[in-house]
């Protein structure tokens, strides 16, 4: 498959979609998104893959949506071709882990993208705003509520109204970012912690993410119980019982992902 928005290449067991728009820093016009959204189902489909990375260019992840092709939209168009729910949400749908790899600005649907992904290594020179309220608009692909969720209330609800934009030590300190990386070393820091995953064993790394999830959607003693369950269930698994033994006799684990 070829595509013009973005780049593809898998490197061991990791699927690397690079963000390539350059000219406009990556802003996501529907191509970009509806590309964006295949890629993943590729990845998602390959089964020598275990783990997706998204990242962008040194400059910018993504300045968000496209303004020059958002700006002439009126309601009954943004409402009828479902605009964002159409093409944007492909990275919450993934099964196996995506990584953001982050240098650069991540703004408005790019911090959004960047949040939809499971965690977020960020470069040293990464920003992060949702400034929709500059251009009289408001964050729209899940800003208001991952930030709320991600970085507690007085800080999310500041971003959102002041647009302002947040540099990477404060995104770490608030655990917006898991990790801030030299951007010299951010695609290789990426890459070896996605092979990292990729190696465990596929579908108690699926079934951990679904756990860790679970966590957003619910009640805390209904997210143990989930997480029991699920925990349960890992004791069906060939790979449960290899880890254990090869712990055992103090030697490296051979998963078969099953
Ligand atoms: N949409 C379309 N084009 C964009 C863009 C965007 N979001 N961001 C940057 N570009 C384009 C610029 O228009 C410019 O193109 P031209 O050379 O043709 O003029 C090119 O990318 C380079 O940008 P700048 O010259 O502005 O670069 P800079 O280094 O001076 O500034 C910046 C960088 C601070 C990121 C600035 O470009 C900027 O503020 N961009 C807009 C950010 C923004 O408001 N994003 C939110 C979009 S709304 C949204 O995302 C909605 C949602 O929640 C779903």
């Amino acid at each position: 498959m070829s595509y013009e928005c973005i780049l593809t290449e898998v490197e061991g067991n990791v699927g690397i979609l690079t963000l390539h728009r350059p000219d406009a820093l990556n802003a996501f016009n529907w191509q970009l998104m509806d590309e964006v959204t295949l890629a993943l189902q590729a990845f998602e489909k390959d089964d020598n893959i275990g783990c997706i990375i998204i990242t962008g260019s040194e400059k910018a992840f993504a300045a968000g949506a496209d303004i020059k092709e958002m700006q002439s939209k009126d309601y009954m168009t943004v409402y009828k071709e479902e605009f964002i729910t159409a093409n944007w949400e492909e990275a919450t749908r993934c099964r196996k882990p995506v990584i953001a790899a982050v240098a650069g600005y991540a703004l408005g649907g790019g911090c959004e993208l960047a949040m939809m992904c499971d965690f977020i290594l960020a470069a040293d020179n990464a920003k992060f705003s949702q400034p929709e309220i500059t251009i009289g608009a408001m964050p729209g692909a899940g800003g208001t509520q991952r930030l709320a969720r991600s970085i507690g209330k007085s800080k999310a609800m500041e971003m959102c109204l002041t647009g302002r934009m947040m540099d990477v030590e404060e995104a770490e300190r608030c655990g917006l970012v898991s990790r801030i990386i030299p951007l010299a070393e951010l695609r290789e820091e990426a890459i070896q912690t996605a092979q990292k995953i990729a190696e465990f064993s596929r579908p108690i790394v699926m079934l951990t993410k679904e756990a860790v999830d679970r966590a957003y959607e619910t009640t805390l003693s209904e997210g143990v119980r989930f997480e029991r369950r699920v925990f349960h269930s890992v004791f069906g698994t060939e790979d449960q019982r290899e880890g254990m033994a090869a712990f055992v006799e103090k030697r490296k684990p051979t998963f078969k992902h099953r």
